[in-house]
Order: C-alpha cells, then sequence, then structure tokens
C-alpha cells in the first residue's frame, strides 16, 4: 500500500514522516519510504542515521504515479513524503493519483488552519484531493485524515481545531476533514528528530499511538507477522 504525508506548508510534514516509518517497523510493518520532496531531507535522515527502517528513495517527480509507484513493492507500506502543495502542486498530484492513505499534517494554529483551508494563493488542499477522484482507478479521492502535530499540553487549541476541521469552519460551509484522535504534542526531542536516531521514548510513543489508531480504523493491513 501506499500512505501519502501532506501538508500546504511546513507543518512538521518530515518529522511525522520519519517517526512514523520507525512506528510502522515496531509494529513488525516492512516499510519503504520514497522521498517526493526537493529538500529530500527524509533521504538525508535515513542516510545519516543507523537505525532508519528500511530505504528511502528519491521520487521528486511529477511523473511519480508513472515512475515510481510501478516500481514499489506493493506488499510493503509504501510511505511518500511529499513537499509543499503550494509549491509543488504537480508532484502533489500525480502522488494523489495512486495513495491508498492521505495523512495531512497540520499545527492547531491560525495560519496553518488558513493556510489548509484558505489560502491566499494556490488552491485549498481538500479541492486538490477532491479532484484527484478523476484520474484514479476507484474514481474516488483517498481516504485522507488529518494528524495534528505541535500539540501544546494544557492548550484547548487542538479541540478547536479538531471542531472547526471536523464541521466545516465556524459556518460548517468548508469542506470537513477526519481528524485522528492521535494528536502529536510539542516537544523538543521531537522537534530534533530529523537526521538523528528514534532513541528517545518521547519519539516513540505518540506514533505507536497513531499506527494503533490507523490500524483500528482499517487503514493498515495486519503487520506480516501476525498474518
Ligand atoms: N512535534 C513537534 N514539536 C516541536 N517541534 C516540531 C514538532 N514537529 C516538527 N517540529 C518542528 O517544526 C519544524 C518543521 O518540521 P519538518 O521539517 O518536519 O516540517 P516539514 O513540513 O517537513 O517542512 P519542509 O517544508 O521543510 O518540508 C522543524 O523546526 C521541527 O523541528
Ligand atoms: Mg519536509
Amino acid at each position: 500500500m501506499l500512505i501519502a504525508s501532506l501538508k500546504p506548508r511546513t507543518m512538521g510534514g518530515t518529522t511525522n514522516t520519519g517517526l512514523l516509518a520507525y512506528a510502522l517497523s515496531r509494529a513488525g510493518h516492512q516499510v519503504t519510504c520514497h522521498d517526493a520532496d526537493e529538500s529530500l531531507q527524509l533521504a538525508a535522515w535515513a542516510r545519516d542515521v543507523d537505525d532508519f527502517p528500511g530505504e528511502v528513495r528519491e521520487a521528486d517527480t511529477p511523473s511519480f504515479a508513472e515512475t515510481v509507484y510501478p516500481a514499489m513493492d506493493h506488499s510493503r507500506i509504501n510511505l511518500v513524503d511529499a513537499g509543499h502543495a503550494e509549491n509543488h502542486p504537480d508532484i502533489v498530484d500525480s502522488v494523489l493519483e495512486v495513495a491508498d492513505l492521505v495523512i495531512v499534517t497540520v499545527s492547531p494554529t491560525n495560519p496553518d488552519y488558513d493556510r489548509l483551508t484558505r489560502p491566499e494563493r494556490g488552491t485549498p488542499l481538500a479541492k486538490v484531493i477532491r479532484r484527484s477522484a478523476a484520474l484514479r482507478d476507484s474514481g474516488e479521492p483517498p481516504a485522507t485524515v488529518v494528524l495534528l502535530n505541535r500539540c501544546q499540553a494544557g492548550s484547548n487549541s487542538p479541540k478547536r481545531f479538531t471542531d472547526l476541521l471536523a464541521g466545516g469552519g465556524q459556518d460548517g460551509t468548508l469542506p470537513r476533514w477526519n481528524v485522528l484522535a492521535t494528536r502529536i504534542p510539542r516537544r523538543e526531542a521531537i522537534a530534533s528528530a530529523v537526521g538523528f536516531p528514534c532513541n528517545k521514548p518521547e519519539r516513540k510513543a505518540p506514533y505507536d499511538a497513531l499506527v494503533t489508531e490507523l490500524t483500528r480504523l482499517g487503514h493498515l493491513p495486519a503487520p506480516r507477522g501476525s498474518r
């Protein structure tokens, strides 16, 4: 299967993609990552540490669906880190053509919420995802979930933005998102995760919870050992 990690702009996408790859591997899945962001930070992360699960392939191409996807081992979980949807809509469109599950990383803040729902320039991500249906074999857009990142302990913002995202905004007219119950906390150990080993409990626990939730929701296959 193919999981796409998307975000409208810098929101913790690479951090979430890499730490999710580690968590999937801890749960017994075989993982291959694909770096579809021109900055190639995920590929550099895998190169710089000894414990990164599986390989990361460079895949920053607008022909992702035609060249990268067919060459994947589809019995593994393939995880692709896409760059800014605002700046690289061509690559994101191609990823959306073939993704089975989309995880959108957003922080519960006004600027990130606005960039997701009402960008000053460019097409809102919900519309980009919806229109991908036209190019997909199923004729339907991919299953999509929102993962809140950088959530401050004790703050009511995660709940407030969950309600806004799930309820279609203040007046209910915006697209409605499936917001995961798992929230990634704002933590120094996570802020400094990219490029370093996954050797701290704070880098593991929230992402283990994410894998548990995605499995419960039916988005992930059973790990190989348990089939
Ligand atoms: N849970 C977290 N707590 C605190 N800081 C975080 C957390 N997740 C990410 N960050 C910080 O947010 C910033 C962006 O993270 P990251 O590079 O993963 O985002 P990105 O969306 O991949 O960005 P880019 O646009 O460069 O691809 C980094 O400075 C990182 O340290
Ligand atoms: Mg990144």
